[in-house]
């Protein structure tokens, strides 16, 4: 199973940002992870869209915009306008009531369409979209914060989650963030996650390309 890279910009200093973009670039890594929070949802706020505008005309590497935010359908369309590559929503904060034609909408502007599970719900929460699905995100840390311990008991989740996306004959990714780490990332794979987040593992690390290389050869256990 291949797997992908998304290094979570929230965790990106400003003043290393562009050296941070060098590197990413050069590692090759797959998408770069903007974290947005309305201080609602979460309990912090971080990146909009004025940063996603600036990121996309400083990289082109896709964006995968992790949306923390209440009634999250209300902005999918100013993120896609901004340069967003693919939306994930919370399942928690998204209308049921629209969310097929939200769903749609994405796809529409060809971009990806993904849904995110926090720790205490349960993946079956998102079964009756999986087939509208091209990625699931499932938190490995309670959202809002960078740098917290990996919830190693999030990993049952997404076994089951793969199983079931693999039952149903999909391909759907399914995306880890919170914790990731040299030391996390081999058991997630293990499990069936095949696109992880990475905020501390990267940014706190001397060398950014250097830390992608160490977590690319980390996925097998
Ligand atoms: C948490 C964010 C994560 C976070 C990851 O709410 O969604 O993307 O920045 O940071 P680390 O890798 O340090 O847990
Ligand atoms: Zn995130």
């Amino acid at each position: 199973m291949t797997a992908k890279l998304s290094p979570s910009m929230m965790c990106a200093g400003i003043g290393g940002l562009s050296g941070a973009l060098d590197a990413f670039k050069s590692a090759g890594v797959e998408y770069l992870h903007v974290d947005v929070m309305d201080g609602v949802f979460v309990p912090n706020y971080s990146l909009g869209t004025d940063y996603v505008r600036q990121l996309r005309e400083l990289s082109h590497i896709p964006l995968d915009i992790h949306l923390m935010v209440e009634r999250p359908e209300r902005h999918i369309d100013d993120f896609l306008r901004a340069g967003a590559d693919g939306i994930t929503m919370h399942i928690e904060a998204a209308d049921p009531a629209t969310l097929p034609q939200t769903l749609q909408r994405i796809h529409d502007a060809g971009k990806e369409a993904a849904l995110c599970v926090k720790p205490a719900t349960p993946t079956e929460a998102v079964y009756p979209w999986l087939d509208a699905l091209d990625m699931v995100l499932v938190m490995t840390v309670e959202p809002g914060f960078g740098g917290q311990a990996f919830m190693a008991d999030m990993l049952p989740k997404v076994k089951a989650l793969r199983e079931e996306i693999t039952r149903r004959g999909l391909h759907v990714m399914i995306q880890v963030d919170g914790g990731i780490s040299g030391e996390t990332i081999g058991q997630a794979y293990a499990a069936g996650a095949d696109c992880f987040v990475a905020g501390s593992a990267v940014f706190n690390a001397e060398d950014a390309e250097d830390a992608i290389f160490q977590l690319r050869n980390a996925w097998y256990p």
